[in-house]
């Protein structure tokens, strides 16, 4: 979270920065700032909310071929003008913007700040006044960066620039994300590839605790040992028009729709001409070796992970753990004998996931990442990896991301079940029931109108609202309760259906939503007690079943697809629900209120 991009070589740097920032948006959205040099002048322009509001405050007269942009998700500091990006120093020469949190600011700040002038409550500003402080003390500015970058502990990725040389844009990183991209003239750095997509396709990766110094035709980087080291560029193959928002007044709408075509993709790029699998084989064989399954995930993609546990399991035989990355980590229980690893992350950048990814990888264990981001760190840092295939996701709330790690999860299982000879991953005719869960993906998708009806009916005016259900139905309650409650802000909870009268059923009143899933062939009768239950408490209860348990008062009716499977359908009428709910409360859909989408700090 908070996005970092600069420039350098560029005339057109405000417009480049503006623009990289825009596209930045979603790892913060509450406050963003700009520093421009144009070699005579320099201007710093930093305002609270929206990128629009900063862009709104830029006067014409800014200008300059140098400079460096960030969006802001706060942490240190509410989000105000002073706690924005770039930070300075108290002598107003060095500019810096960062992504991460400095552990360690309160100790550098007694030891070496005692007598400056602090301007702002953010971590960050410890950073620049030790450039500062260090440049004061004889050192160059380049030995002064490595200095502060040597004693910062935490996770960091810097841009800094010195006013007296603004030939030059220092950068540093350690856990949050940062790329350099190669221009004609001209050179950039960025949290993520698609900020400058439409300057540059060439991108050099930067590892933890590199210093580079970029200039506008030459970068050089130190390894972390202080060695000047050669690094080439990849190309980065993202399509422009693919982040745009098309005709959609949201993006969040936007990937709803585009759920049945990624299907398609992932059929496409996952089963070969003869309709076989087709995925790693030195993967499918480490992966058949396991005792045990570790899914770690945060958010949305931990509950993919939910229903990835009983597809791997019901194909392979193998168990499956699903753990929440920021908990594993630090509370790592006894693993088994061989343990495989799989970390789920639609952006690969979740700095959760991340750290429970670097000690898994001290302990020498095989690890899979399955993203939709190729190249990004978990991605980088794994021993295998498949893609999504989801395209760009950017709406804050995931939806086509979700549905897309449940289908590769479905992949993997049947590939490493087909090894282990598994009969039920032999029977599952994979390729057509994605076929099948696109055809009723669009006939959900095709029921826009009727779905923002029943969000006004259900959804309007309410302050608390439930999903339930069991086995895989249970799982996907959690996600569409996250769903509802993330972008509509009505206080939600996924229930098993269940549970709710070990407790939970005390807050039902007159009137309160609870949406029901109704897909699980064992336990479908049991559930539409559990509706019963709530009714007679007078709950407002809405019915999302499929063909095959359907009753004449359900609401929503879904097509059947295999039950471990029907996730896939069942979770689009809770996204649909939850965006209408959201936009006819007048709530920001896609950049919700202290939300980010990619989430790089712990
Ligand atoms: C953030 C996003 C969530 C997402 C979670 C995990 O909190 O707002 O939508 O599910 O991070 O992100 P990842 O990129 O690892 O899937």
């Amino acid at each position: 979270m908070c996005g970092i991009v600069g420039i350098i070589g560029n005339n057109n740097a405000k417009d480049i920065l503006i623009d990289g920032l825009k596209k930045l948006e979603y790892r913060g959205y509450d406050s963003a700032g700009i520093f421009v040099n144009n070699g005579q002048e320099d201007f710093l322009v930093k305002e609270v909310g929206k990128i629009k509001e900063l862009e709104n405050a830029i006067s014409s007269n800014v200008n300059g071929a140098m400079g460096i942009g960030h969006t802001r998700w706060a942490t240190h500091g509410k989000p105000t003008v002073e706690n924005a990006h770039p930070q300075f120093s108290e002598d107003e020469r060095f500019y810096l913007v960062h992504n991460g949190v400095i552990t360690n600011y309160e100790e550098l700040k007694n030891t070496y700040l005692s007598n400056v002038k602090f301007a702002s409550q953010t971590d960050t500003e410890v950073a620049v006044q030790l450039v500062s402080y260090f440049s004061k003390q004889g050192m160059s500015t380049l030995e002064a960066f490595k200095k502060t970058v040597n004693l910062i502990k935490g996770s960091y990725a810097f841009g800094m620039v010195d006013k007296k040389n603004p030939d030059e844009i220092f950068v540093a990183k350690n856990k949050s994300p940062l790329l350099i991209g190669l221009g004609d003239g001209f050179n950039v750095i960025c949290s993520d590839a698609m900020a400058m997509i439409e300057q540059t396709n060439q991108f050099v990766e930067l590892m933890d605790k590199e210093v580079v110094v970029l200039e506008k035709n030459s970068y050089t980087i130190f390894d972390k040992d202080d060695n000047e080291i050669q690094r080439n560029s990849y190309t980065v193959d993202l399509d422009p028009d693919d982040i745009s928002k098309g005709t959609y007044e949201h993006y969040m709408l936007k990937e709803i729709d585009e759920q049945p075509a990624v299907m398609r993709k992932i059929s496409e790029s996952y089963f070969d001409n003869n309709d076989d699998v087709k995925v790693e084989e030195k993967l499918v064989n480490d992966m058949a070796q396991a005792d045990r399954i570790y899914i770690v995930a945060a958010g949305t993609s931990y509950h993919a992970g939910l229903v990835g546990k009983t597809l791997i399991e019901e194909m392979t035989d193998i168990p499956v753990d699903v753990k929440v990355a920021s908990e594993f980590g630090y509370h790592m229980p006894k693993l088994s004998k061989h343990p495989f690893f799989i970390f789920l992350s639609q952006s690969g950048e979740t700095a959760d996931s991340r750290q429970v990814l670097v000690k898994v990888k001290e302990l020498n264990l095989p690890t899979l990442t399955i993203t939709n981001v190729k190249d990004s760190t978990l991605w980088r840092e794994s021993t295998y990896q498949m893609q999504l295939f989801a395209g760009p996701e950017i709406a804050v709330a995931s939806t086509k991301a979700y549905t897309a790690q449940i289908a590769i999860q479905a992949v993997l299982a049947k590939a490493v079940g087909e090894k282990m000879n598994s009969q039920k991953a032999k029977e599952l005719d994979l390729k057509e029931e994605l076929a099948l869960a696109a055809n009723g993906m669009q006939s959900m998708v095709d029921e826009k109108e009727m779905l923002k009806k029943l969000a006004h009916e259900f959804f309007i005016n309410q302050a608390h609202a439930f999903y339930i259900g069991r086995g895989v139905d249970y799982d996907v309650s959690l996600e569409a309760a996250l769903k509802l409650k993330e972008i509509s802000y009505i206080h939600t909870e996924g229930f098993a259906a269940g549970e709710l009268k070990h407790g939970t059923i005390s807050l039902i009143e007159e009137g309160t939503p609870v949406v029901a899933f109704i897909n699980d062939p064992n336990t479908s009768e049991h559930t539409r007690g559990n509706i019963k239950e709530v009714q007679a408490r007078g709950a407002n209860v809405l019915v999302i079943s499929n063909e095959k348990y359907k009753q004449d008062s359900d609401q929503i009716v879904l097509s059947s697809i295999n039950e471990m499977l029907e996730p896939l359908i069942s979770i689009i009428p809770a996204q649909i629900l939850a965006y209408y709910a959201s936009l006819e409360r007048g709530n920001d859909v896609d950049q919700p209120r202290n939300l980010a989408k990619s989430v790089t700090v712990e």
